[in-house]
C-alpha cells in the first residue's frame, strides 16, 4: 500500500521504517525539515534499536522517502498516518493543537484528491477528539464527507521507547477504531501479516484503550514503589515479595478483578487495606495511592447511591446482601453500606409503611439473618417474586446465576440498576436498564 506519515518522532518514525519494511511504499513527512532531510540522507530522526538500519534499507529498495509537500504525501497515498504530539497544556488537559494543524492541511490536500483516502491517528487523543474536534476540521478543509469521501480511523500505539521496533512487529494486540469497515479494512490490511489478534471497534474506545493502558502501567508502577516504600521500611526484602506476588497468575497477574463492577467489601479487603495503610501512616510513610483505596471504594458506593437516588423511586429491590455469592458474609459487604447510605438520604422514614426497601439472598438462611443488624435483617426476603412484584427499581449488587430468572420476572415498568454488570442492556426484554460503569 502507498502510505504517508506525518509526524516523524518516535511514534512516526518507528510506524514509517516498520512499514517500509514490510514491503509498503512509505512518505514520511515532518514539520521540522531537518528531519525530513535525515530521512532521505539514510539517517534516523530518533536513536532506537533497529532504526537505523531500516531507514537506511527503506531508502535502498525505494520504499522509504521523506517529503516536504503535504500534497506530495496525501496525493501518492492511500492512507496516512498521524503521529504528532499532543502535549499537555500548564492545566494538565490534552493539547490538540498540532493535530488540528496537520488536519487542515491534509484536508487541504484532499479537496484536491479524487480517490478515496483513509486518514488514521497513532497519536493519544482523549475519547471524543477524533468525532468532535478532529473530523470537523477535515470535513471542512477538504469539502469532503467522511465516510464517502475519506474514512477515519484511530490505530493507537502502544510501543515502549527503546523497543519500539521490536513492539511494531511484535504487538500484543492491534487495535483499530473505525467509523465504518472500509475504513477499519483499509487499515486492516496494512497489519495483516503481523502475527496479533486485531480488535475493531468503535473510535472512542480505540481512544481510550491507549489512556486504560497508560494509566494502568502508572498505577502498577506507583502501587510497586508504594509496597517497596513499606518493605523497606520493614526491613522486608521487597524485590522478594513482589516475586512471590507474581507467580500468582489466578489473582494477581490476570485478568481477575479487572471488569468493572461494584465496590469490594467482605471480611479481608477492608480490614487488611486499612491495617496496611495505618502501619504505612505509623512508619511516616506517604502512600498516597494505597491511601487512597478506601476512599475509592467509598466514591463508588456513593455513585451508586445518587444512581438510584437520582431515579426518584419509592420502592427498591436490592438483589444480593452478602459481599459474593456463594457465601453468606455479609461483614462490609457495600450491599449492607448501600442499604445504610440510601437509610441516611432519606429512605429510613418509610420503613414503618412497610416496603420501602426489600433485599434478597438466597445464600442466606433465616439462621444467619440473626447476625445481621435488625433494620437490615428487616427488609430480608427469600422469595424472588415478591421483591421483584414489590419493587419498580431492582438494583444488582453481584454476579448471581438466578439472574437468568429475571428477564421472565421483570415487567415494562421496572427499572434495573445493574452495579455489577451481571445483566448486559442487550440481553433484557423488558423494563429499563442502568449501569453504574
Ligand atoms: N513516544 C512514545 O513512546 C509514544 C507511544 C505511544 C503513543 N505516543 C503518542 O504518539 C504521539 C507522538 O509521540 P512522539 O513521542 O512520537 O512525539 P514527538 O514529539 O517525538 O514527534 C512528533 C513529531 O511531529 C512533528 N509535527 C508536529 N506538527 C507537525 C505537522 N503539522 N506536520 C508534520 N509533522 C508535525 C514534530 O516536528 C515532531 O517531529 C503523541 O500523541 C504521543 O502521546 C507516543
Amino acid at each position: 500500500m502507498n502510505i504517508s506519515v506525518f509526524g516523524l518522532g518516535y511514534v512516526g518514525t518507528v510506524t514509517a521504517v516498520c512499514l517500509s519494511k514490510k514491503g509498503h511504499n512509505v512518505l514520511g513527512i515532518d514539520a521540522k525539515s531537518a528531519k525530513n532531510e535525515a530521512i532521505n540522507r539514510g539517517v534516523a530522526p530518533v536513536i532506537e534499536n533497529g532504526i537505523e538500519e531500516l531507514v537506511k534499507l527503506g531508502l535502498n529498495n525505494g520504499t522509504l522517502r521523506a517529503t516536504e509537500s503535504v500534497e506530495d504525501a496525501i496525493q501518492n497515498s492511500e492512507l496516512s498516518f498521524i503521529c504528532v504530539g499532543t502535549p499537555s497544556n500548564l492545566d494538565g488537559s490534552l493539547n490538540l493543537e498540532h493535530i488540528i494543524r496537520v488536519c487542515e492541511q491534509i484536508g487541504k490536500a484532499l479537496s484536491a484528491k479524487s480517490k478515496y483516502h483513509v486518514i488514521v491517528t497513532r497519536s493519544t487523543m482523549l475519547p471524543g477528539s477524533m468525532e468532535d474536534e478532529i473530523l470537523p476540521v477535515l470535513e471542512n478543509a477538504s469539502g469532503k464527507k467522511s465516510g464517502i469521501d475519506f474514512g477515519v480511523c484511530v490505530n493507537p500505539e502502544f510501543m515502549r521507547e527503546g523497543e519500539a521496533v521490536y513492539d511494531f512487529f511484535n504487538p500484543e494486540r492491534i487495535v483499530i477504531g473505525e467509523l465504518d469497515a472500509r475504513a477499519g479494512d483499509r487499515v486492516a490490511h496494512i497489519y495483516q501479516d503481523i502475527d496479533a489478534p486485531i480488535v475493531r471497534c468503535d473510535i472512542k474506545s480505540a481512544e481510550m484503550v491507549k489512556y486504560v493502558d497508560n494509566t494502568f502501567h502508572a498505577v502498577k508502577i506507583t502501587f510497586a514503589n508504594e509496597i517497596g516504600s513499606i518493605c523497606g521500611k520493614l526491613g522486608i526484602d521487597s524485590y522478594q515479595v513482589m516475586d512471590i506476588f507474581c507467580l500468582d497468575r489466578k489473582l494477581n497477574i490476570s485478568s481477575h478483578y479487572l471488569k468493572p463492577g461494584f465496590a469490594y467489601g467482605g471480611s479481608c479487603l477492608p480490614k487488611d487495606i486499612r491495617a496496611l495503610t495505618a502501619k504505612s501512616a505509623e512508619l511516616k510513610l506517604r502512600n498516597p495511592l494505597l491511601e487512597a483505596v478506601s476512599e475509592s471504594n467509598r466514591a463508588h458506593i456513593d455513585r451508586a447511591v445518587n444512581l438510584i437516588m437520582g431515579l426518584g423511586t419509592r420502592r427498591i429491590g436490592i438483589l444480593g446482601l452478602s459481599f459474593k455469592s456463594g457465601t453468606t458474609d455479609t461483614r462490609e459487604s457495600p450491599s449492607v453500606a448501600l442499604i445504610h447510605r440510601l437509610y441516611e438520604k432519606g429512605y429510613s422514614r418509610l420503613f414503618d409503611k412497610g416496603y420501602d426497601i426489600t433485599v434478597y439472598d438466597p445464600s442466606l438462611q433465616r439462621t444467619e439473618m440473626d447476625n445481621l443488624p435488625p433494620h437490615i435483617a428487616s427488609l430480608l426476603t427469600l422469595d424472588l417474586e415478591d421483591i421483584i412484584n414489590n419493587s419498580d427499581v431492582i438494583v444488582i449488587t453481584r454476579q448471581d446465576k438466578y439472574f437468568e430468572r429475571l428477564n421472565e420476572m421483570i415487567t415494562n415498568d421496572h427499572t434495573i440498576v445493574d452495579l455489577a454488570g451481571a445483566m448486559r442492556r442487550s440481553l433484557m426484554q423488558k423494563g429499563s436498564y442502568v449501569g453504574i460503569c
